[in-house]
């Protein structure tokens, strides 16, 4: 496909600096790909088919441009990386490993209630920290902000167990949905109004193992 984030309709890169994003070659996401083996090289091969939205080396290039930009901000301060789970694990692991600063990352699970593509932005703690933020930096790292609802309650959480400070890292952004507005501080892409899977993002648990951010389509979505 070889497009880059502003040529993509739908998609543009979260801060002015990412015209340098790597280009997508946007394939392999459903078995398409079959190894010279003759055995098909993508492990997720029964999924279906789906359209991608940013592929995996654009992504890629966009996680090493935040975390080059994070080492620099906090400019050898030591930092705790909060991956919200289940969502951002992929995009966490991979920043942490562009943030070369000594790191410490901790989990926070939390489930929204609402059906399985809309939160409702009740959000439930399924599991907590396992040491304490106090007087420490924190990055909240999110996979997506879509109503804000969640961030907007996650920031007050965080903030309210005294941090020395708390930033906002989004690799996705869809602000046509927002409903509470949260300042962003590292963004990767913003996005319209598509339901997306994959690179930790799931539909019903599923799909979060796509190398690629691919569209569900609403035929595939089936809430109640
Ligand atoms: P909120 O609406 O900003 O509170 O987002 C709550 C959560 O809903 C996010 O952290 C995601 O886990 C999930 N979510 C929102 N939009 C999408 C999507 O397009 N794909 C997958 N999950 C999403």
């Amino acid at each position: 496909m070889n497009e880059r984030p502003s040529d993509r309709p739908g998609v543009s890169s979260g801060d002015v600096s990412s015209d340098d994003a790597a280009a997508s070659d946007g394939a392999g996401v459903a078995g398409a790909r079959v190894s010279p083996s003759g055995r098909p090289s993508d492990p997720v091969a029964p999924l279906p088919s789906l359209e991608v939205l940013l592929g995996r080396d654009q992504i890629s290039a966009k996680v090493a441009e935040l975390g080059r930009r994070i080492a620099d901000d906090y400019d050898g301060k030591p930092l705790v990386l909060l991956c919200v789970l289940k969502g951002s694990f992929i995009f966490a692991a991979d920043l942490a490993r562009c943030i070369p600063l000594p790191l410490r990352v901790e989990f926070l699970g939390v489930k929204s209630y609402g059906n399985d593509s809309a939160s409702s932005g009740a959000v439930q703690i399924t599991q907590d920290l396992t040491r304490p933020i106090e007087n420490d930096h924190v990055l909240l790292v999110e996979d997506i902000i879509d109503t804000g609802l969640t961030a907007h309650f996650l920031l007050e959480l965080v903030s309210a167990r005294r941090p020395k400070s708390v930033r906002l890292c989004s690799l996705l952004h869809k602000p046509s949905r927002q409903e509470k507005s949260v300042f962003i501080d590292y963004l990767g892409f913003t996005i319209d109004d598509y339901f997306v899977v994959g690179y930790g993002l799931d539909y019903a648990q599923t799909y979060r193992n796509l190398p690629d951010i691919c569209i569900l389509p609403p035929s595939l979505i089936n809430d109640e």
